[in-house]
């Protein structure tokens, strides 16, 4: 078992952190922000993340938080770097941060490795490598070791994953990191450090490809009356093609998959290289919740004056992130057309800014839709099934649902007398 400092509190830290300490290893995990480090040293988990507070819990005399780098890495023989890497306004990764923790590194007197988990262009680890040998710390080993793990899903993806992806400097670093995760059941792919770079951005962009090339085929199936959940049922059934992320929606949103599809169409136009795939599945996932407002706009007569309550707010279910939210863009572009707003959400953190200060949060779905002239469902949460939506018809002023998620049966809505509208069906 080995001494770990991980580097950021945040998702992918706390939840590598926590996962380390379960395989039996020793963690410090290291923050920048004080109140953090604070709430995290009192028992608090600052982020939601189903089984995350209760795995800390269960590893906290392995666990620990730190302020200072020199302390965190007073006993490290293994770096996690798990800072954020934000765009920049050319779509290129910040890595500002990344930099920060290697700065701090020259203070760990028993580094035998750095695990890059961040998300950073391909190239970074050569550059980290060739700073670490600058510093004096040739000795210390490298490697990029991407996670795959969703939001919401994040512990069971880590201890159970598809693969364990590892691209070392050498051999002895590439067998250290992989007896790190001994106890997890996944195999271990081994590989260069630039092209376990290019698996993450690559899997990122792919998936986000398949969920817009179902999102265009829901606006054919739309205009050609096919029904767009019938056909990725039977799509998925190709084990070629698989049945995941074939969910028509409002176009996908989070911390991952719309800043690295950015940053790897800028890595590839910094090579002269177009991407044109990537920039249009980029453009047409910027086109879907807009095209949602203009049906609705359409069906609608107009948004001016109307009252609309939106239903989820988070990018996804099951998770408080609002980050890269389609609803965003969704009640901004309601709000620029005049409408008012309300919505509900169980878990979104919302900052007092536009467009959430325009919107008037209710405690209960039907809270949210009494008087309104319309509904949209804008995140999949599983509780709008239980939703009583007979009462939800009698207290609107107009029943009128747009289920931009495709989460109820057009059926059951229009028993109730809803006008129905949702994405890519025959309704
Ligand atoms: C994603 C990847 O799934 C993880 O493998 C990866 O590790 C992570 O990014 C990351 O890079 O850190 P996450 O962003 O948590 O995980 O969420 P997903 O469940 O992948 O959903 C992303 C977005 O796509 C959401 O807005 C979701 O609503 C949307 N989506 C997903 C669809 O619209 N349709 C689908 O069929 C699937």
């Amino acid at each position: 078992m080995r001494n770990i400092t991980v580097f950021g509190a945040g998702y992918i830290g706390l939840v590598t952190g926590a996962c380390l300490a379960e395989l039996g290893h020793t963690v410090v995990v290291r923050d920048i922000q004080a109140a953090r480090v604070a709430a995290l040293r009192r028992g608090e988990v600052p982020i939601y993340e189903p089984g995350l507070a209760e795995l800390m819990e269960a590893n906290a005399g392995r666990l620990s938080f730190a302020l200072d780098a020199r302390e965190a890495l007073e006993h490290a023989e293994v770096a996690f770097v798990c800072v954020d890497t934000p765009p920049t306004p050319s779509g290129d990764a910040d890595l500002s941060r990344v930099w920060s923790v290697i700065e701090d590194l020259k203070n760990a007197p028993r580094l035998t490795a750095v695990v890059m988990k961040s998300t950073v262009p391909v190239g970074t680890g050569d550059q980290v490598r060739a700073a670490l040998d600058a510093a004096g710390l040739d000795h210390v080993g490298y490697a990029s070791n991407p996670e795959f793990t969703a939001e919401g899903r994040a512990i069971g993806d880590f201890m159970n994953p598809d693969r364990i992806v590892i691209g070392a400097s050498d051999p002895t670093t590439a067998h250290l990191i992989a007896d790190l995760h001994k106890g997890i059941a996944g195999p271990v792919e081994t590989m260069s450090v630039a092209s376990a770079e290019m698996v993450k951005l690559a899997s990122n962009a792919l998936l986000a490809t398949k969920i817009t090339f179902i999102n265009e085929i829901a606006a054919v199936c739309e205009a050609t009356g096919a029904d767009v959940e019938e056909v990725a049922a039977a799509i998925g059934m190709d084990h070629r093609l698989g049945p995941h992320f074939l969910k028509a929606g409002l176009g996908y949103g989070g911390s991952c998959f719309p800043k690295d599809s950015r940053a790897l169409r800028a890595m590839a136009s910094n090579s002269g290289l177009p991407f044109q795939l990537l920039t249009t599945v980029i453009d047409v996932n910027d086109l879907q919740p807009r095209r949602a407002i203009a049906r609705l706009k359409e069906e609608l007569g107009g948004l001016r004056g109307r009252r609309i309550a939106l239903l989820g707010l988070t990018f996804k279910a099951g998770t408080d992130d609002m980050r890269e939210a389609p609803s965003a863009i969704i009640a901004s572009r309601l709000v620029s057309e005049g409408a008012t707003l309300t919505g509900w959400d169980p878990m979104a953190r919302l900052r007092d800014e536009a467009p959430w200060n325009r919107l008037e949060r209710a405690e209960t779905v039907i809270e949210a839709v009494t008087g309104c002239d319309a509904a949209m469902i804008v995140t999949e949460w599983p509780m709008l099934k239980e939703v009583d939506w007979a009462s939800a018809a009698s207290a609107m002023k107009t029943p009128f649902l747009f289920d931009g998620r495709n989460l109820l049966a057009p059926p059951l809505l229009q028993k109730h007398g809803f006008t129905y509208m949702s994405v890519g069906r025959a309704t």
